[in-house]
């Protein structure tokens, strides 16, 4: 445990999944949790199954991709909780598809998304952590941040543009107290996007999320517990010295 109680903490994406993961383990370090997603009504379920384990947990719907949406969320759950110490961008869209095959609709929802959601998340909660001098975000990237992977090029070049985005915030707040770090999945599996594009694959004949982990050096997929941990870790002050970072959770699948 990385001693967080007390903290208030706001997870994008978290009805389903890696964010429903962190919604968890951070109930469990001792926060009081705010889940925000397109999906209000498992936002709702998420949230009502993970009190029953005890502590707060507060559901907010909207689409991260609207700023409207985002400030109603963002005041709906800081009225709920308080100020926001932990903010964890966790919401994201993955479409498979070939540069020179994806149709332009894809090519956006990537950007509105995983892109522009942190962007409107970031700019609706990040000023109040600058203000208190206290507050760490953590975004939730892929090691495809770091590495092209074909069929996956919007996917890529939106993750590229959350490490980024990352390292310049970083350099921005760091003077203001406030850190900003990154976690790079690898194969999560038991998540509803890795369900859709393993259907996806199947049917065009690629090898699924266990065949591709015989292949990772640890041999095994990951879980969103997995992440969990790591977005634990540098939400809380044993990472009081690392900022800009992007970490790399992928048993070994990518290192960089
Ligand atoms: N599963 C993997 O292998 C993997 C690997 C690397 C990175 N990631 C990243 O982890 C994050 C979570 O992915 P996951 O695998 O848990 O997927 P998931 O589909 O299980 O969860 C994504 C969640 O985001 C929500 N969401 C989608 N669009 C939204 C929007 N516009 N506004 C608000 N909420 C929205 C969904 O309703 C869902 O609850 C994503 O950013 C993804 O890119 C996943």
């Amino acid at each position: 445990m990385y001693g967080l109680e007390g903290r208030r903490a706001i997870v994008t994406g978290a009805a389903y999944g890696i964010g429903k993961g962190i919604a968890a383990r951070l109930l469990a370090e001792g926060c009081e949790v705010g889940i925000l997603d397109l999906d209000g009504e498992a936002a709702e379920k998420t949230a009502a199954g993970l009190r029953e384990s005890g502590g707060k947990v507060v559901a907010a719907a909207g689409n991260v991709s609207s700023r409207s949406d985002v400030e109603a969320a963002v005041a709906k759950l800081t009225a709920a909780l308080g100020p926001i110490d932990i903010l964890v961008n966790n919401a994201g869209v993955l479409k498979v598809g070939k540069l020179l095959e994806a149709s332009e609709a894809d090519w956006r929802s990537h950007f509105a998304v995983n892109v522009d959601g942190l962007f409107y998340m970031t700019r609706a909660v990040a000023p109040q952590m600058v203000e208190r001098r206290k507050g760490a975000i953590v975004n939730i990237a892929s090691w495809m941040g770091k590495s092209g992977v074909a069929a996956y090029s919007a996917y890529c070049a939106s993750k590229f543009a959350i490490i980024g985005i990352t390292q310049s915030l970083a350099t921005e707040v760091g003077e203001h107290g406030v850190r900003v770090n990154a976690v790079g999945p690898g194969l999560i599996v038991d998540t509803k996007m890795r369900d859709e594009s393993e259907i996806k694959r199947k049917a065009e004949g690629l090898p699924s999320a266990f065949d591709r982990a015989r292949d990772i050096p640890l041999r095994r997929p990951g879980f969103p517990e997995d992440i969990a941990k790591a977005v634990a870790f540098l939400a809380s002050d044993e990472a009081s010295y690392i900022t800009g970072e992007t970490i790399s959770v992928t048993g070994g699948l990518w290192n960089d």
